[in-house]
């Protein structure tokens, strides 16, 4: 797990305006507290009261604040303390008592938060998805948990290879003699790296779509798929000229080993809401042959080394994806897993937020980092 990218906290209908009470995201292991302010901005905190270990998402939104619990410190959705009821109305609050708070952007009608202490101008975008506010695009919205880590998962949808047989409906099952993964040509981006390639396809299913796409019997699809920073795909299947799907899948590991995935997946044609249930459920049937291989994969998470696996051409947008979550680690950025959990029941750490960068002084310790090449890990 990295920190220094944008993670999907939940979706913007899941934060109503006037609520009594934040809501409660687990995100990277660690855990946070988001509300709205009293003018419908989001504002999300680290949980954990810099008093006695409170949970301030159990406590109640006071204004543009949360109030802990515990004993009613107040913080506002910058992370300061502006009341601390024991020392009274006029007692100066001492600077140290203030706690992290994270960048949020609210787009596609999901809630992005910036886990990490960039500031703004080095901060990797949030993956763009135009077609999101297109009208001539139909999007529907999907959330799944998996029990996997969320890298086997980016790995699946960048795997040319695995559509053949993971989902017979999209693929042959490798009956087909001629059947191999054409070579594929990476593009890379700042943050990741992707391709598009032509597939052989069976003959569309569904009559509805078979007369809005053009496309009878089998058939040349073009799809392709890519990578955005460590926890992010996209993925185009285009099975005509003028009938494309493209799908945004934003992956929060909730933990190393539980990966909560929202899905913005979209057409441009059978735009009706009337097919929404058609897609929503195909789209279901699909990632679910998708979890049918990936949780029982040992090990669980990527191996430490790539030579653990033997990588083939089709895989060559895996090797690159690595390379990129190499250069992270590198940067220092790559989550400690092992000395969190081995700390889990003594120490709450918290994802530095940019206003560490600014200024010394807190009371929850950075989340440890594995030491990346450029030096500048942390304790
Ligand atoms: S633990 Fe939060 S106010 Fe005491
Ligand atoms: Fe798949």
């Amino acid at each position: 797990m990295y920190i220094n990218f944008w993670y999907v906290a939940c979706q913007a209908s899941d934060l109503t305006y006037g609520a009594q009470r934040p809501i409660k995201v687990t995100m990277l292991g660690q855990q946070f507290a988001l509300w709205r302010d009293s003018k419908g901005e989001i504002r999300c905190v680290s949980n954990t009261c810099s008093h006695r270990s409170g949970a301030l998402a159990d406590g109640r939104i006071r204004g543009d604040c949360v109030e802990c619990p515990y004993h009613g410190w107040t913080f506002n959705g910058d992370g300061s303390c502006v009341r601390l009821p024991s020392l009274g109305p006029d007692a100066k609050i001492p600077n140290r008592t203030r706690i992290d708070a994270y960048p949020v952007d609210e787009r596609y009608g999901l809630v992005f938060v910036f886990l990490g202490d960039l500031p703004e101008s080095e901060r990797p975008p949030i993956q763009p998805a135009p077609e999101c506010d297109d009208p001539d695009w139909r999007f529907i919205t999907l959330t799944m948990d998996w029990n996997i880590d969320y890298k086997r998962s980016v790995e699946n949808t960048i795997d040319p290879a695995h559509n053949e047989f993971t989902h017979p409906t999209h693929g042959f099952l490798g009956v087909k003699e001629d059947y191999e993964v054409e070579d594929i040509t990476l593009e890379d981006t700042d943050w990741g790296t992707g391709f598009m390639n032509p597939m052989k396809s069976p003959p569309l299913v569904q009559r509805d779509m078979r007369e809005e796409s053009g496309r009878e019997g089998d058939g040349v699809t073009y799809a392709g798929s890519g990578s955005h920073g460590p926890n992010v795909t996209w993925t185009y299947i285009h099975i005509s000229d003028k009938a494309w799907f493209h799908g945004f899948a934003f992956h929060t590991p909730v933990s190393a080993k539980l990966d909560r995935i929202f899905v913005l997946f979209g057409r441009n044609f059978m735009q009706d809401t009337k097919y929404d249930k058609t897609f929503e459920d195909r789209g279901l049937f699909i990632a679910e042959q998708d979890r049918y291989v990936l949780e029982p994969m040992n090990p669980p998470m990527t191996p430490i080394n790539s030579k653990n696996e033997f990588l083939v051409p089709a895989d060559k947008a895996i090797a690159r994806y690595r390379e990129f979550c190499q250069d992270w680690e590198d940067k220092g950025w790559r989550i400690d897993v092992n000395k969190v959990c081995a700390d889990q029941d003594t120490v709450s750490y918290a994802i530095p937020s940019p206003a560490r960068r600014e200024a010394k002084g807190w009371v929850l310790p950075e989340v440890p980092r594995l030491a990346g090449k450029a030096g500048d890990s942390t304790e």
